[in-house]
């Protein structure tokens, strides 16, 4: 039985985009005719559409990809990414309200509203190479949206994209109408990787912007009454289109700015005998201050951080802000500081060379609980100890081995364009290992380098390990995950990020 506040919810959107039928017969017909499509089937467009649909169940959402192999992932039991509660949802709403397909000119255009997730990587050549985001996919998007649309559209704006995009989009859109109207709305996506569906069926705030005219303000509230469904009213905050855009960059990188903040001050608590985790504890204490992200790592990762950043500096240096570009450049500069001071850490223990020794990496994805590796620290590590011709042997419980190879073998920004999905190159690098356990990856094994914090590292049988290592055996960990004073019981040297070190390590200063 349908609820009166579903119901509500229906009438509301049909009106918004300018349905008459609440007032004519055959209303349920014309309500289930409301489309969704989303271009880009990745880990913003996947998740953000499968609890649409879940949420919505009158609405049809289609997600389209010109990746084959992705959608065929999206429609079988083994989906394209790993996110803890996906499976779930997919499953209750694939082939009812909820479809993946690569017909996206025909899903495009029979919806209503679209919602475009493409990839925006860095650009790598050109003006603002290594910083502007690179819209080809974007505008590619947007003029096929063009070409194939017979009616009026919202077009929402999912991925995050540069302050003013809309307007270039708007433009590209309008240009090429045929008298179809569009209107632009951004709404970018705050749910990160690992907790991607909590935090889409609870998100602290959605926020849609659009324009400032009529049809602008009908649109948002179209797409506020989507989130609606399940959002509370007061959590969906509605802005200009410039302010929703530049809410997603500051957002990332006030978040970033935490992280490399207390990676800082755990450079400094190692020079002073100070331990991170009790000043990030005390500082966090301060309700001002809060205690969220402020875990000292071996960096910050992930597809977003590092990208919005460095956008944010880019549309800076643009507006005439050196100063302000500056500013955030140093959050970048601190994060890049701590993944070679791990690196110089490592080499400078084991007495200044790491040649031909075996070191284990465990975990390769950027975090816990997810299968990602974009902009993974564990990336950098790895090249940097390669660089010192050690033989890595590498241990991820959610990464393939084609994944890793590939990784160590791409240039920086690279993994942004789908063309990275072509087969691998022919001179993947020899002296990676990858292993499906970590008791192989550490057998024989001169030292442990900890570079994400899966939850089944804590439990590992250290003594075990310790026994079928070289000696003197080492434990660098990256993420907090070992009981130190017990792994030094054991015989390990252990170095973690910004506790107090041991005399060895003291004696064997690494130099950044
Ligand atoms: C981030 C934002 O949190 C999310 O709102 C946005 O939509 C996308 O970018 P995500 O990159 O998925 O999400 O993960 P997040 O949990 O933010 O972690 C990013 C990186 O920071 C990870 O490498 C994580 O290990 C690291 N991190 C996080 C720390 O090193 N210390 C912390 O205290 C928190
Ligand atoms: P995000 O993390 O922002 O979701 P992803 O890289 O995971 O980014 O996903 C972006 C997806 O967009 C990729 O699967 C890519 O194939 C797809 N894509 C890029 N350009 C287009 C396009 N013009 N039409 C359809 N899909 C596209």
């Amino acid at each position: 039985m349908e609820s009166n506040q579903t119901k509500d919810h229906r009438l509301n959107l049909l009106a918004l985009l300018g349905f008459n039928a609440f007032v004519i017969p055959g209303l349920l017909k014309q309500i289930e005719m409301l489309k969704i499509c989303c271009i880009g089937a990745g880990y913003v467009g996947g998740p953000t559409m499968a609890v649409i649909a879940l949420k919505c169940p009158n609405i049809q959402v289609a997600v389209v990809d010109i990746s084959v192999p992705r959608i065929t992932a999206w429609n079988s039991d083994n989906l394209p990414i790993y996110e803890p509660g996906l499976d779930d949802v997919v499953k209750q709403c694939r082939g009812k309200n909820l479809f993946f397909s690569t017909d996206v000119e025909k899903h495009v255009c029979e919806a209503d509203i679209v919602f475009v997730s493409v990839n925006t990587p860095t650009k790598t050549r050109g003006l603002g190479a290594g910083k502007a985001a690179d819209l080809t996919y974007w505008e590619s998007a947007a003029r096929m949206i063009a070409d194939v649309s017979k009616s009026d559209k919202i077009v929402v704006e999912k991925s995050t994209v540069p302050v003013k995009t809309a307007e270039a989009i708007e433009k590209i859109l309008t240009h090429n109408s045929k008298g179809i109207n569009f209107q632009i709305l951004s709404n970018p996506e705050f749910l990160a990787e690992g907790t991607a569906i909590q935090d889409l069926f609870h998100p602290d705030r959605v926020l849609i912007g659009g324009r400032e005219t009529p049809g602008g303000q009908k649109a948002i509230q179209t797409l506020k009454s989507v989130y609606a469904h399940w959002v509370p009213e007061e959590n969906i905050i509605t802005t200009n289109l410039w302010s929703a855009e530049l809410s997603k960059l500051a957002a990332n990188a006030f978040l970033a700015q935490r992280i490399s903040s207390v990676n800082a001050m755990s450079a400094l608590c190692e020079a002073t005998g100070a331990n991170v985790y009790q000043v990030a504890y005390a500082v966090g204490k301060d309700t001002r201050i809060g205690p969220k992200f402020l875990n000292a790592s071996v960096g910050f990762g992930g597809s977003c951080f590092q990208k919005d950043i460095l956008n944010l500096v880019y549309i800076c240096e643009c507006n005439g802000l050196p100063e302000v570009a500056e500013y955030w450049k140093q959050v970048i500069k601190i994060n890049d500081y701590q993944k070679s001071r791990f690196v110089n850490r490592v080499v400078a223990s084991m007495f200044n060379t790491v040649s031909n020794k075996k070191i284990a990496i465990l975990g390769f994805a950027f975090k816990k609980d997810t299968g990602d590796t974009r902009e993974t620290p564990a990336i950098d590590v790895c090249k940097g100890l390669l660089g010192d011709k050690a033989c890595v042997s590498i241990y991820d419980p959610q990464v393939t081995e084609d994944q890793i190879q590939r990784d160590l073998t791409l240039n920086k920004f690279d993994w942004d364009h789908p063309i990275h999905l072509q087969p691998m190159s022919p001179t993947a690098v020899k002296q990676v290992a990858v292993v499906w356990d970590a008791y192989e990856a550490t057998k024989g094994a001169h030292a442990i380098c900890i570079l994400t914090e899966w939850d089944e590292f804590k439990s590992l049988d250290y003594q075990r390990i310790y026994d079928n290592m070289q000696k003197p055996a080492f434990v660098f960990d990256g993420r907090n995950v070992v009981d130190l004073e017990k792994l030094r019981e054991i015989g390990f040297i252990v170095y973690s990020i910004g506790k107090p070190l041991d005399a060895w390590l003291k004696d064997m200063p690494a130099i950044a």
